[in-house]
Formats: C-alpha cells, sequence, structure tokens
C-alpha cells in the first residue's frame, strides 16, 4: 500500500524501538499474510489459534461446522475447556505472584488494591463453592448486579468454573428493567453490593435488587457484598453476606470441564424491536475471539497493565476488562470511577499511577474530556508507558481521534478505533497495534478472520471493490459469533441472517474506501447510541406508551455534540393533559423502566404526530424537523400536512 491516502498516520518510529518486548505482529505483511490465511483456510488458521491461545482438556475433532445461512455454527467440536481455568488458574500455577487486577476505587483517596492470579483463584474457587452451596449447577444463569469492582469480575469467573452461565445486568438498569432480566433468564441466585459508588455518589444497588426481586418468585439467594458497610434491609434466608458465606469454602475449587460450545454467559442488548435480547455466547469460540483480538489487536502481553474504562455490563466489559486481558495473563485494571471525578484528569492519574500500558474508552468521554482539559493540565502527568490506544462504542470524529492520539498518548501511543457488537464476541475492523497504518475516523481493516461484505442496501446485492458504500455484513462464520437469543432462536435468525441469505446483518452501515479501508456511518436500523451505550427507541417507545396520558410517541436519536447521539421523544397527548407536567413524568417513567442513561433529553408534546393514511407515523419526516433540515421530500402522503408546521415550531420554540 504504498499508495496510501494523505489523511494517513503510520506507526510512529519510536513505537518498535520502545516495546518493552517483541510485537506479536512484526510488520503490516504478517497481518496480510495472517489475514489471508484466516479468510482462504478458516479452519487451519482458527484451529492453530485455539490451540495456541487455549489449554483444553479434551482436544476439539472438528474445527468448525454449520453455516451462517442456517445460523447453525459450531467452533471447536468436541473440545473440552474451563474459561476460569484459562484465565486464571495456567497463569495463576506459572506465576501465583503477578498482579491480575488492579482496583482502583472510586474516590482515589481510598487507595488501590492488587490482587494477584494466586489470590485470584483463591477468591474464585471459594466463591465458586458458596454458588454450589446455595444449589448452583452447570447451566443455570445466575445474574449479576454489581458496581465496578474486583468482586464483580470474581463473580463472573466464579461462575464459569461451576459451568454456570452468567447474566451481568449494568448497574445502571432500573429495577423494573432488571426484573425483566432476572426473569427472563430465571435465575434463582443474584450476585450484588449493598452499594456501589459512581463520581462521588452512591448507588443503592441492593435496593434494586430488592425491587427487581418483588417480581421474581424464582430468586432463593441474593449474595451481597459489602462495599459500603451502610444499613440495608435484609430478607433473612435469601439474603447472605458474600464474606461470612466465603469463609465456608475451600480456597480451591476444581473447574467444570465444559464443553466448547456449552454458553459461557448470556448479556442483554437492545434490538430492534421493543424487547432487549439476551444473547448467549459460547465457551470456546468466545473466549478465543478474546484472546486472539487481545493479541493482535491490543498487542497484549503478560507484562502488560491494561486499562479497559468499559462497564462489566456491556459487552466491552466482558471481553476488554475480563476475558482478553486474562486469557492472556496480563493485568486488568477494574476502575470504580467516572472520568471527571475527583477532577477531569482522573484517567492520565490512573494510567500514571499504574503504569498501564493499554487503555481503552469511549469517544463520549474523549469528546467531554476535550472540552475541559488543557494541555498544561497534564504537564506533570507521566503516561509515557502507553503503548496502545483502543476506541470503542460509537464513530470517533477525527479531531476527537487526533485529540486523543495528541493528549492521550503524546503521539507516541498508537490508537486502535475498534468497530464489534455485543453479538460478534470481539472486535470485527480494528488496526492492528503497530503494524496498521492510521487513519483518524476509520476502523481500518477487518481483523483476522472476519470477511467483510458492504451489501447495497435496495439490491441486496454485495458491492464488489473499494469505494462502496451500503450496509454492512460479515460473509463467513467466525468463532466468537453469539450462537442464540434466549428463547428466541427465529428471533436471532431474522435480526442477523434472514437479513441478507448468507450474510450476517450487522445493523450499521459503512464506506469502504480506496485503500480498503472501513468507515462506519452508524445504525441503519431503530438503534440509537447515546454516550456508548445502546439503547432502542422502540424499547423506549414502548415505556412512554404505557403513560396513560400518552396518546401516540416517537424516539428519535438526533445528533448530539455530547453523546453523539441525544434521545428525543415526540409525543401527542389525550384532551385532559398538562403538557409540562406530563412531560416531566415521561421523563422518569423512562428512568424507572429502563434506566437514568435512557432517558429523553427533550420531550416535545405536539397535537398530532406526522402519519400516513394508514396511519404509520413517518419518523423520517420527524427525523429531519428534529435536526434543523428543511427538505422533507414527499409530504403528499400525510394524512395532514399541516402536522408538520406545527411540529416545526414547536421544534423551534423548545
Ligand atoms: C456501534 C459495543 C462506530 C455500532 C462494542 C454497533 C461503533 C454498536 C464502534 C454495537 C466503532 C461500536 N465505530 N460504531 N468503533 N463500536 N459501534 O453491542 O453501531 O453495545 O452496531 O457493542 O455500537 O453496540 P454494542
Amino acid at each position: 500500500m504504498t499508495d496510501m491516502s494523505a489523511d494517513t498516520i503510520s506507526v510512529p518510529a519510536q513505537w518498535r524501538a520502545q516495546h518493552p518486548t517483541t510485537p506479536h505482529l512484526t510488520g503490516l505483511l504478517d497481518y496480510h499474510t495472517l489475514y489471508k490465511e484466516s479468510i482462504h483456510f478458516p479452519s487451519t488458521f482458527w484451529a492453530k489459534q485455539a490451540r495456541e491461545l487455549l489449554s483444553f482438556t479434551q482436544d476439539f475433532h472438528t474445527t468448525s461446522i454449520g453455516s451462517l445461512e442456517n445460523g447453525d455454527n459450531a467452533w471447536f467440536v468436541g473440545g473440552g475447556l474451563n474459561a476460569c481455568f484459562n484465565c486464571v488458574d495456567r497463569h495463576a500455577i506459572q506465576d501465583p505472584h503477578r498482579a491480575a487486577l488492579i482496583y482502583e476505587p472510586d474516590d482515589p483517596a481510598d487507595g488501590s488494591r492488587i490482587i494477584t492470579y494466586g489470590e485470584l483463584l483463591r477468591h474464585v474457587s471459594r466463591l465458586a463453592g458458596v454458588l454450589r452451596g446455595r444449589g448452583v449447577k452447570k447451566g443455570d444463569i445466575v445474574t449479576i448486579y454489581m458496581p465496578m469492582i474486583p468482586e464483580a469480575v470474581m463473580a463472573v469467573l466464579a461462575c464459569a468454573r461451576i459451568g454456570a452461565v452468567h447474566s451481568v445486568v449494568f448497574a445502571g438498569f432500573s429495577a423494573e428493567a432488571l426484573g425483566d432480566r432476572i426473569q427472563d433468564a430465571n435465575s434463582a441466585v443474584v450476585i450484588t453490593t449493598d452499594e456501589g459508588r459512581r463520581g462521588g455518589r452512591t448507588i443503592s444497588t441492593k435496593r434494586v435488587v430488592d425491587e427487581a426481586a418483588r417480581e421474581c418468585p424464582q430468586v432463593t439467594t441474593v449474595l451481597v457484598y459489602k462495599r459500603t458497610g451502610a444499613d440495608i434491609p435484609w430478607m433473612a434466608g435469601r439474603d447472605l453476606w458474600w464474606d461470612e458465606e466465603m469463609k465456608q469454602y475451600p480456597a480451591y475449587t476444581p473447574p467444570e470441564v465444559m464443553d466448547s460450545e456449552d454458553y459461557l454467559f448470556l448479556l442483554y442488548t437492545s434490538g430492534s424491536t421493543g424487547k432487549p435480547k439476551g444473547v448467549f455466547h459460547s465457551t470456546a469460540g468466545y473466549l478465543l475471539g478474546a484472546a486472539v483480538t487481545g493479541k493482535y489487536v491490543f498487542d497484549i502481553h503478560p507484562q502488560d497493565r491494561f486499562f479497559c474504562s468499559g462497564d462489566i455490563g456491556w459487552i466491552t466489559g466482558h471481553t476488554y476488562v475480563v476475558y482478553a486481558p486474562l486469557a492472556l495473563g496480563c493485568t486488568s485494571i477494574i476502575f470504580e470511577g467516572t472520568p471527571t471525578y475527583p477532577s477531569h484528569t482522573r484517567f492520565w492519574e490512573i494510567v500514571q499511577k499504574h503504569a498501564c500500558t493499554h487503555f481503552y474508552g469511549a469517544p463520549t468521554a474523549f469528546r467531554l474530556l476535550k472540552r475541559s482539559i488543557a494541555k498544561e493540565n497534564l504537564q506533570n502527568i507521566d503516561t509515557s508507558q502507553l503503548r496502545v490506544l483502543g476506541s470503542v462504542g460509537e464513530p470517533i470524529a477525527p479531531e476527537v481521534w487526533k485529540w486523543y492520539y495528541d493528549f492521550m498518548g503524546n503521539e507516541n501511543a498508537v490508537v486502535t478505533d475498534t468497530y464489534w457488537q455485543t453479538e460478534t464476541g470481539s472486535h470485527i475492523i480494528a488496526a492492528c497495534a503497530g503494524v496498521t497504518p492510521m487513519k483518524p475516523g476509520s476502523a481500518t481493516l477487518p481483523c483476522l478472520g472476519i470477511d467483510l461484505a458492504i451489501i447495497d442496501p435496495v439490491t441486496g446485492e454485495e458491492l464488489k471493490g473499494n469505494q462502496v458504500e451500503g450496509v454492512l455484513a460479515i460473509k463467513q462464520p467466525w468463532p466468537s459469533m453469539a450462537r442464540t437469543i434466549r428463547g428466541n432462536h427465529d428471533r436471532y435468525m431474522d435480526s442477523y441472517f434472514n437479513v441478507y441469505k448468507g450474510y450476517y446483518f450487522t445493523g450499521d452501515a459503512a464506506f469502504r474506501d480506496q485503500d480498503g479501508y472501513y468507515w462506519i456511518r452508524g445504525r441503519v436500523d431503530d438503534v440509537v447510541n447515546v454516550s456508548g451505550h445502546r439503547l432502542s427507541t422502540s424499547e423506549i417507545e414502548g415505556a412512554i406508551i404505557e403513560h396513560p396520558g400518552v396518546a401516540e410517541a416517537a424516539i428519535i436519536g438526533v445528533p448530539d455534540e455530547l453523546t453523539g447521539q441525544a434521545i428525543n421523544a415526540i409525543v401527542s397527548l389525550k384532551n385532559d393533559q398538562t403538557p409540562e407536567t406530563t412531560a416531566k413524568e415521561l421523563v422518569i417513567k423512562v428512568r424507572t423502566t429502563i434506566g437514568p442513561f435512557a432517558a429523553p433529553k427533550k420531550v416535545l408534546v405536539v397535537r398530532d404526530l406526522p402519519k400516513t393514511r394508514s396511519g404509520k407515523i413517518v419518523r423520517r419526516i420527524l427525523r429531519k424537523a428534529l435536526t434543523g433540515e428543511n427538505e422533507f421530500g414527499d409530504t403528499s402522503t400525510l394524512a395532514d400536512p399541516s402536522v408538520l408546521d406545527e411540529i416545526l415550531e414547536a421544534v423551534a420554540s423548545s
């Protein structure tokens, strides 16, 4: 690639020279060679990677079966392994004193805590004993509702150790949303804390669990880790203190041998239709996706200290706080707080304090910090150990990319913008650290084993060659793809495989430029991305319509300088309603039904919504009205075109 376009930034010359060991890839050619092998000989490639990066107690006999068309994919068939053994035991055996986790509490004055691999093995073993003691068996789903503390990682690993499937629910979800997830998963055991701390504030995790569990009669155990020591309500028999239970169980519990295809976890995510879907990931395939991308995208080595600021409640936390760093035996930083507490330089301070080699965060935080930080604020902070900077969750604008490269990495660390999804399990498009020439704003090139396609949304035909734009799809199975949606395999087929036959449909649009680089344009479905949180407009609409005063509602994601997209609600009310009061109630309704992060930034009350004669709300027009466009295309299909003027007036005066 000698004729790369002008916007390319090459890997800094000193990057390799300053590398503490040897990078996993020696150059771009290495990537291309491996990539070609991974696409043309996927079985050979993946079998080799699996045997090299994972420890199986029983070797697999078949690398992969199934097709995207039939949605029946299985990997490393016949293999036996345990994910917890892979993430903990094998490193504890080799080097028990190596730090596995470093806990950085919300308040830096509280001091950090190091947990070695040896200690982690003992904690996880005991917790595994506790879970077994409460009747958890292989295949049972345990719900985890915890803040970002090491015990959350232990909870995840303890489930994996005994073959229980973990379902982590983000601790920002409301009691109602948590209850739905506990119910859907049919969990008898929920793990939580008395409270949590975030950005100097208290989060009442146990109270939320109590409220959620009221609707879930099958919950027999709520295991509570004491984080703050607050006085909390207690239900004798059901509620148990973590510390007291742990004392009763031995410090070694043997790991359960799992089939490669046994589910490792369930994670709920938003889709096009209202109800959140519980996505199941497999043991071997998922773990391999984490390990391979950890190795080649992030260039992780055992000596590294990897700081991913994503929450364990989302896929980023699963794959890049827990599974990738631990499978590769490095140290993972567990940060409980927020980027702005106690000051806007918190990330830099953590990087300095723990000599982090990697930092992985979201553009929404970068945009916020970019506004509030001057170079002088960083003068006395040493972040020179940083080698790789990752970005995830939403497109990163070129000027934010450049700011990140400069302010966080001093132009010494490389930036990898990683595009992927809950369903893909691990990165799909990303620069391989230290080898891929970077382009600010582009996620760059496909990851190993990922065969991408750009499809014309109208004809459904694949667009070959470069300089093409369309919907992004994947045309070969890969190990860490989700295996099903809990209780609804048909929905799994319809969401991902029946849209374009033979392809996995991502739901995103993308452009492939003249150099074969990918530029993600955003979702083409009803999913919006607010501060990196994936939300479904129809789910929010569902919550709003439950308000008795609402006649009709539409939720639109509009561009927002800070949060990427923001939620706007446009509603028409029944006659007897006071608009101001109802608007406030609707915000509260969304907060309690889903969680504060889904609350509309703006609620516009209008007389009527733009509808076709058959009564279908025309969202396209609403989106344009809300973003200040005045070219509406054909409005003759509207049942009552005059509503448009009223909406424009409402927007102008809002
Ligand atoms: C978006 C998060 C642009 C995308 C890992 C995707 C991105 C959705 C990027 C998945 C990126 C994620 N550039 N867009 N680097 N990463 N997205 O399941 O729309 O929470 O479909 O997984 O986030 O969100 P999810």
